[in-house]
């Protein structure tokens, strides 16, 4: 088991203090609408608030990246938080200036004062050591107004972000309740996974998914892992397909379907990719087989057959890690992958590990999330951890307990 050396909340007296508290509330958003979707970041975080009922709690989160269609700021979610503790929410439309400070000032025991979506800020978009960032402006005009940082944010552990990894050199930061609650699930998993320990990895990440592929590979973590979702498209053209629309890539995403191709070429037969998909024509799902995938073909889904060897691999399982939707289940019809494929997982006998905002919604959508191990609210983040990789925030937090516990 790894040992997670970090201080928990009952460590510390919070009572009558101003706590900056970091959470992940980054939510699936309606693209016209902004709405958000699935709030289930938001409720995960009420075991923390509770326990920060005597303090004066300073929110802070991100949504999305800059550039993105949701990349919005964090109003919506400051009103949803209200519904679950009615006029004691406050927003403001600032993160570091005077607006800010002032209401943190006038912040009462009890009131929960949300900041501004902390990517808006230049300086949480800057990479750099945690020593480097509690220099730049934004730590600094906030960190006068704190006792303590409290860091619930999971999701985004495998994120060195200003925010995320830098209080902690100017004051205690402790874990929260959630941060708590996933390292301890996820930690049963980490070194002696039941065999065959199968991953099924969909979403549109790739960045992120090929490092993680790699390493639960090389070090033997996974036995096999099934592919779907966007993260399909790069292997499938490392096989030579698409040819076209490869060359349009740019230089960094034909990096990756290198990369694909390496891992293809390595591990042969560890990585199980479709061998049928789903095509939108004119609005109706069509299947199609992987060998007649054309450049102009419309792919949102994984198709049927693969569907049904993939439900068997999680069938004769011993653990299923799973992130990221198999195809693009907002569109009607091509949700089918992404749903089938959680309820083979709610009806095997595996340690079942379902992750990422996505998959998790789903999941309790189909009312089938009670029937899984672990439903996290983590996606990259507990890839990240589950192959063995450092993550920013917990090096920070356990930084912290040296200096301050
Ligand atoms: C997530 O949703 O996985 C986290 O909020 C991290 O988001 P990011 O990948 O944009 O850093």
């Amino acid at each position: 088991m790894m040992v997670f050396d970090f201080m928990r909340l009952e460590d510390v007296d919070t009572k009558g203090k101003t706590v900056f508290l970091r959470v992940d509330v980054n939510s699936p958003l309606d693209p016209n609408s902004k709405k958000i979707l699935d709030a289930t970041r938001i409720r995960a975080i009420e075991d923390t608030l509770k326990s920060l009922k005597d303090a004066k709690v300073v929110f802070g989160a991100h949504q999305s990246r800059p550039g993105k269609y949701d990349f919005t700021s964090l109003e919506t979610h400051s009103r949803v938080l209200q519904m679950y503790h009615n006029g004691k929410v406050k927003y403001v439309d600032d993160i570091d200036g005077t607006k800010a400070q002032k209401e943190i000032k006038e912040l009462e025991v009890g009131e929960i004062l949300v900041l501004n979506n902390l990517r808006m800020h230049k300086d949480e978009n800057i990479d750099a050591s945690p020593e480097e960032l509690a220099k730049t402006s934004m730590i600094q005009n906030l960190a006068p107004y704190f006792d303590l940082c409290v860091n619930d944010a999971f999701p985004a552990a495998h994120r060195a972000q200003a925010s995320l990894v830098a209080f902690g050199e100017l004051m205690p930061m402790i874990a929260g309740r959630l941060m708590e609650k996933e390292l301890s699930a996820l930690n049963k998993v980490i070194y002696k996974p039941n065999r065959p320990c199968v991953y099924l990895l969909g979403g549109a990440k790739v960045d992120d998914r090929i490092p993680v592929i790699k390493r639960v590979l090389k070090d033997n973590i996974a036995d096999s892992i099934l592919i779907g979702g966007l993260i399909r498209e790069s292997f499938h053209m490392a096989q030579g397909m698409m040819k076209e629309r490869y060359l349009s890539l740019k230089d960094e995403e034909k990096k990756l379907v290198d990369e694909a191709g390496e891992i293809l070429n390595k591990y042969d037969g560890a990585i199980e990719l479709p061998v049928d998909v789903a095509l939108d024509v004119k609005g109706e799902r069509v299947e199609l087989m992987v060998d007649a995938i054309t450049d102009e073909s419309n792919i949102y889904d994984i198709g049927l057959n693969t569907i049904a060897h993939f439900s068997e691999r999680i069938k004769n399982a011993g653990t299923v890690v799973a992130e990221g939707p198999l195809g693009m289940f907002e569109r009607r019809g091509f949700d089918i992958g992404t749903k089938e494929l959680l309820r083979a997982m709610a009806d095997s006998l595996a340690y079942t590990v379902v992750g990422g905002g996505h998959m998790g919604g789903m999941a309790s959508m189909l009312g089938i999330d009670e029937r899984m191990k672990h439903v996290s609210t983590g996606g990259g983040a507990m890839l990240s951890l589950l192959s063995g990789e450092d993550l920013p925030v917990i090096d920070a937090m356990a930084k912290a307990k040296k200096r301050w516990g």
